[in-house]
């Protein structure tokens, strides 16, 4: 392509490390469609004729259908997609394929193509995260009032529901929905045009292509256009960020099915066995996604670094942004998908959950609430009366409702039998009915407001 100037071809090591044919040939629809997008541009402008560009665009589908059928024969030689795609163009039609690459540069092209292709990446994680969000919702409606132990520090702390820790994760995971809209809007923005970095000099209509494309509008400056791949970035925030959710939820799991928990029973589908030991159903999966937040963190950090010292405008640096992001969109949808199954399949043990639920002294605080809002205990002193009690209650190897009155009233004289009427873990829930909270009246509150805003 560039013959002209030079008199002598690549070392072989120089073409190995300038080839990006190996990794961006999964780029060649969006590269195609951008050239397509640009070659009617270039016809309606006048830069070209119709019937090069009509030559141009028909013989661009032969290519495509060549690449989909698997018969395309891709070169190293030719460097990367965008020269592939020429090259072969110009064996299909001949001379008319020497003027698609008039008023654009790779530059150009490679940034429209890549965005292309993550902005299809975003579209695909926002339909993964519903999938996700609506297995969770179901799971939380089936078991909006069943009862479980909460945690913090991962000690017993007091009475939840079911549903309300599904809807801790459809939070988090809508948190993520609306990370990926709202990137991939800010993204929407067409390079193509921007040729090398400058512009160029052809009556281009940038509009033109940028509408074709679907986007909202063409970027603003060729120098930020060409140069600019706060897109991936932002991609791989998102991914990360969503990957860190997928796998904390992936750690319950593998805790929650374990022989000392048995909260829930992961499906045989998404499960393996062990080859020594008969007994083993492991949470591989759960496993497997709990690890993907690594290396899609890491292309977070790898592009990071590698755009960091760039000075304006394209340096070849930026070749290194498509295998990263790539491979984080290949786990990140994996593990989205891995995770909707495993939550549509889970069965969630609900009389273990209600056992646990009791125990640990789960129901310390609304002992202490009682002691404050019916005896007008200040708060501190109803701590220390609580606390006393669950000390006893330690010693004598029982939980806080096997106390008895008396030994209630040897802390607190003023206690009542009224008191065992908040000691149960259904009425701890129910009675926290503040917005928001672990009630199931309140859990299905904002399980009908996510079904609303799913639709
Ligand atoms: N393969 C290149 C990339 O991925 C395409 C752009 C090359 N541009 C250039 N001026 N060498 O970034």
């Amino acid at each position: 392509m560039w013959g002209g100037r030079f008199a002598a071809g690549p070392d072989a090591i120089m073409e190995a490390i300038n080839a990006s044919i190996g990794f961006d040939k999964r780029m060649a629809s969006q590269d195609i469609a951008g050239s397509r997008a640009h070659a009617a541009m270039l016809a309606a402008t006048g830069v070209i004729s119709d019937s090069d560009a009509e030559a141009i665009r028909e013989g661009l589908l032969t290519v495509l259908s060549e690449i989909e059928a698997g018969s395309f024969a891709f070169s190293t030689a030719l460097e990367d997609i965008h020269m592939n795609v020429e090259a072969r163009l110009k064996e299909i039609i001949g001379e008319p394929a020497g003027r698609l690459h008039t008023g654009r540069s790779r530059n150009d092209q490679v940034a429209t193509d890549f965005k292309l292709w993550v902005r299809d990446q975003f579209d695909a994680a926002e339909a993964g995260l519903i999938a996700l969000i609506r297995a969770l919702l179901t799971q939380a409606a089936a078991g909006a009032d069943w009862v479980m132990p909460g945690f913090t520090h991962l000690q017993t702390a007091q009475p939840v529901t079911w549903g309300h820790h599904m809807m801790a994760y459809v939070e988090m995971f809508g948190r993520d929905l609306s990370r990926v809209r709202d990137a991939r809007k800010r993204m929407n923005e067409s390079p193509l045009g921007a040729a090398a970095l400058a512009g160029t000099s052809f009556p281009i209509d940038r509009h033109m292509t940028a509408e074709a494309l679907g986007f909202d509008r063409p970027s603003a400056n060729s120098l930020d256009a060409v140069s600019d791949r706060d897109f991936a970035l932002e991609f791989l925030s998102v991914a990360s960020i969503s990957a860190m959710h997928l796998s904390r939820m992936a750690e319950e799991l593998v805790i929650w099915s374990s022989a000392q928990f048995r909260f829930v029973a992961l499906s045989d589908r998404f499960s393996t066995g062990s080859s020594i030991m008969p007994q083993k159903k492991n949470p591989d999966a759960a496993e497997l996604i709990r690890a993907k937040i690594g290396r899609i963190f890491g292309a977070n950090t790898a592009l990071m670094m590698v755009m960091k010292g760039l000075p304006l405008a394209y340096s070849k640096d930026m070749q290194e942004d498509k295998e990263q992001v790539f491979d984080a969109a290949d786990n990140w949808m994996l593990a989205l998908a891995a995770m909707e199954g495993m939550v549509k399949d889970m069965t969630a043990n609900r009389d273990n959950l209600a056992a646990a639920a009791g125990s640990g002294f789960s129901t310390a605080t609304d002992l202490a609430d009682w002691l404050v809002r019916v005896l007008k205990v200040p708060f501190r002193d109803a701590h220390h009366v609580t606390g006393t009690l669950v000390a006893m209650a330690e010693q004598k190897g029982c939980d806080l409702p096997d106390l008895t009155l008396a030994d209630m009233q040897s802390v607190h004289a003023g206690i009542t039998e009224d008191v065992f009427s908040v000691l149960g873990v259904e009425n701890s829930v129910n009675s926290r009915m503040s917005y928001g909270g672990t009630a199931p009246a309140q859990v299905r509150e904002q399980i009908a407001r996510w079904t609303a805003l799913l639709g």
